[in-house]
């Protein structure tokens, strides 16, 4: 494959040696797709056919996946959306139906900002199915970290990211202090990229909101100032920067102060090269865990190309390199999930889906609230909680010189029988417990506070 546009734009420069080497060959695909078109017999794909008679007991006559008749007790959707593999970077129905997913969730007015709507549907790629969105940060991860170069993230993290960058890739984690005074700690952060920039030709960052594990939302003044601090940093190192937008929480907002969409809305309307990176999924979105289906979704500036044939060939040759990716690692992902996901907004509408889970919302919503109520009750210096307004999680720091976090949990286990993850990182001052309250009954969050007030005190 030939990257001539690609290999010209900033976000080429930004990868590594496996993100310039990857691509999809032409391989199977180039066969079996000339195959369907020009050939009378076909043996190119690897998966069973034949007429359904001849492999099921009361079979019909057409031909299709060759399955077991047991399975069709289990689902009624049909064996072709079941059995079959999906393509290497998803179904395109449902690939189209999460673009236009990701486009409604801007937000924007669609007869007032029709032009801003016509821009970022031209300027995002059509996302690419990842097998969850773990996958996607694994992905992105490879496409721009080599071995020893670093990415910024916050101190509070979700710890997987420390084994996929760290642990998997051998690249480094540039912290920066998430907070100072209840708010994001600008300053941290932009004192990182002025050190990453003084080493690397590209500056790579990785934001999630509502973050895992505080619960933390920008409001929307704080949303503007890392918007602009952004800018800023970019015009004054002139090097591409990468913003990976772990959106998993995206649609769990508690609070009207909060930033109310995703900000690589406001990251792709930037005219500087500050490229973002949506990575979402059906996992929490839409309540399915287990289904491990994720998209990445590019935003990319209009200043690489000079027209839309071009910018259409460019898309392309991205979406070869991510297919390169899902290849060499899953292959393709779960079809049956696909198929599901493309159904519920083709069939169902995003009204209904909306509806439905904005009964989990306020479910959370509430039990976000109360927990915050509750804690708040609590006066005890050795604590303080970490500001939060979404998402599944809030952080409730501890006095290291006081309280060791894993040593309380122990406590709060085996004298309180309350379970939560104690997060102990000294070197990166992290000490504390993650409370998973989109897990505990409304009712039962007073008796947790109290039990964690009384673990404090006898500490
Ligand atoms: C911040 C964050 N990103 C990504 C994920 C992973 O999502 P998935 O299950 O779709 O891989 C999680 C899950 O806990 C998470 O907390």
């Amino acid at each position: 494959m030939d990257f001539k546009y690609l290999q010209n734009t900033p976000l080429y420069k930004a990868f590594s040696e496996l993100g310039k080497r990857i691509f999809l060959p032409d391989g199977i695909f180039y066969w079996s797709g000339r195959a369907k078109k020009e050939a009378e017999i076909i043996g190119t794909i690897g998966s069973a056919f034949g007429y359904e008679r001849d492999f099921v007991d009361g079979g019909g006559s057409d031909w299709l996946p060759c399955y077991l008749n047991e399975i069709s007790e289990y689902s009624n959707m049909d064996i072709k959306d079941i059995v079959p593999y999906a393509s290497i970077g998803g179904l395109n129905e449902t690939r189209e139906v999460w673009k236009n997913w990701v486009i409604k969730k801007s937000q924007y007015d669609e007869i007032k900002e029709k032009d801003l709507i016509k821009n970022l549907e031209k300027l995002i790629t059509t996302p690419m199915i990842t097998a969850g969105v773990t996958n996607g940060i694994f992905q992105c991860s490879s496409l721009f970290l080599n071995p020893g170069e670093f990415i910024i993230a916050p101190n509070k993290r979700w710890g997987n990211y420390d084994n996929i960058i760290k642990k998997f890739i051998g690249a480094k984690i540039k912290s920066f202090t998430f907070f100072k005074d209840q708010n994001i700690n600008l300053e941290s952060l932009e004192i990182a990229i002025n050190e990453v920039a003084q080493i690397q030709d590209k500056i790579i960052i990785i934001l999630n909101f509502p973050n895992n594990p505080t619960g933390y939302v920008p409001s929307e003044e704080e949303g503007k100032e890392i918007v602009s601090l952004l800018q800023q940093q970019q015009q004054n190192h002139k090097k591409p920067i990468v913003v990976i937008v772990d959106d998993a929480y995206e649609p769990y907002v508690y609070t009207s102060h909060s930033m109310k969409r995703s900000l690589f809305y406001d990251l792709i309307e930037l005219e500087e090269d500050i490229i973002p990176i949506k990575l979402d999924g059906i996992t929490k979105e839409l309540l399915m865990y287990g289904g491990r289906i994720g998209f990445i979704t590019l935003g990319l500036k209009s200043s690489w190309i000079n027209n839309d044939q071009e910018l259409e060939i460019l898309k392309n040759e991205i979406a070869n390199k991510l297919e390169g990716f899902t290849r060499a690692t899953v292959s393709n992902c779960n079809h049956f999930y696909q198929a599901l996901t493309q159904k519920l907004f083709q069939e169902k509408g995003i009204n209904q889906i909306l509806t439905s889970r904005m009964k989990v919302k306020d479910m959370l919503k509430q039990r976000y609230e109360k927990i915050n109520e509750e804690l708040a009750k609590i006066e005890d210096p050795n604590i303080s909680i970490d500001p939060n307004s979404g998402g599944f999680f809030l952080f409730l720091n501890l006095n290291p010189d006081k309280i060791k976090a894993t040593e309380f949990g122990d406590h709060l286990l085996r004298k309180y029988k309350v379970g939560v993850i104690p997060i102990e990182k000294l070197d990166e001052q992290i000490n504390g417990i993650r409370i998973a309250y989109c897990s505990i009954d409304l009712p039962k969050i007073p008796e947790l506070i109290k039990r964690i007030k009384l673990a404090l005190n006898d500490f």
